[in-house]
């Protein structure tokens, strides 16, 4: 169940957000799955889940984590440096991948990626590979974060634009300090005032929009619901939709 992981290197993007790079030979993954890191903490395994931030193909895996105040495993993750072991179970696992999207007429042409903090990871992941790029028209990012430090990755995001210019949309929201390159609003309260649409120049609706949102639950459940009005359903295997969603907790 569990392999023993080597921390390669470390990030620290502030004070309480972090990268770890660790060395464990998972196999083979799915971009947007995640993986349970693990330890013994007073005779008690804690196991936790993290999306894998690098793309299928890489000879290591890579997290993006916040430490939890007073959470059981998050602040020790926090703790490691480079050297250090970290149990990693020895699988990824998860069903917020493109390939559980619908295929064909019921696709849709605007892939939505809509994260709160450290929830950015998965897309991350699934934008390092040709999949998103090769079967939607536009790909957008909105990621919401309180602090402008809390933004992660925003070089490799800025190189994304640079990448597919025609094709990615990056929007961000900083909710706690002005930022000049970003939005200062919740990312349900753009939806609502109509923002979100407006910047992007592109309409949410049933016909061309496919949405993943991951990260904070109570973001997830007003979105869930503005979606809802618009006439978005969940996506399920059994009957395709526009909705899929990951809650970190
Ligand atoms: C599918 C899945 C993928 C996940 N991927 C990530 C990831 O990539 N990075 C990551 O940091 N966490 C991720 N999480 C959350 C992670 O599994 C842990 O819950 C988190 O690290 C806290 O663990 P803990 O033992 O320190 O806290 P606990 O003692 O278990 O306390 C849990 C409490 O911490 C808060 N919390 C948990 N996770 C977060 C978070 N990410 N941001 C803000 N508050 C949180 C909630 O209030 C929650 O009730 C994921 C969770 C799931 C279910
Ligand atoms: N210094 C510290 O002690 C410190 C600092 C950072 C993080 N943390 C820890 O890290 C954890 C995670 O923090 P985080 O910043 O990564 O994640 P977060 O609390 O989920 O915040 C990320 C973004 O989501 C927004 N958001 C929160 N609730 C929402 C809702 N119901 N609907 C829509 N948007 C919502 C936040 O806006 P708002 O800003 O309006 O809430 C913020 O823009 C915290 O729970 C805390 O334990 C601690």
């Amino acid at each position: 169940m569990w392999i023993e992981g080597q921390v390669v290197s470390r990030q620290d993007w502030s004070d309480k957000l972090f990268s770890l790079r660790i060395k464990a030979d998972i196999g083979d993954f799915i971009a947007g799955q995640f993986i349970k890191l693990s330890q013994v903490v007073d005779d008690k395994r804690i196991g936790r889940a993290y999306s894998l931030v690098n793309p299928p193909g890489t000879d290591y895996i890579e997290i993006l984590a916040v430490a939890v105040n007073d959470g059981q495993l998050s602040p020790n993750l926090q703790a490691l440096e480079v050297g250090d072991s970290i149990d990693v179970a020895t699988k990824a696992t998860g069903f917020m991948t493109l390939d559980e999207l619908p295929k064909n007429e019921q696709k849709g042409k605007h892939l939505w990626f809509i994260a709160t903090g450290t929830a950015v990871g998965p897309f991350i992941s699934m934008m390092a590979t040709n999949e998103p790029w090769q079967s939607y028209d536009k790909v957008i990012l909105v990621y919401g974060v309180r602090e402008v430090q809390d933004l992660a990755y925003l070089q490799l995001l800025k190189q994304f634009e640079v990448d597919h210019p025609e094709q990615f949309k990056l929007v961000l929201s900083v909710t706690r300090e002005p930022f000049a390159d970003a939005f200062n609003q919740r990312i349900p309260e753009l939806v609502v005032n109509g923002e979100l649409e407006s910047k992007t120049g592109i309409n949410i609706n049933s016909s061309d929009s496919q949405v993943m949102l991951c990260g904070n639950p109570g973001m997830i459940s007003e979105m869930q619901q503005l979606l809802t009005d618009k006439g978005l359903v969940k996506n399920l295997r059994r009957a395709p939709g526009q909705i899929t969603v990951e809650k970190y907790w």
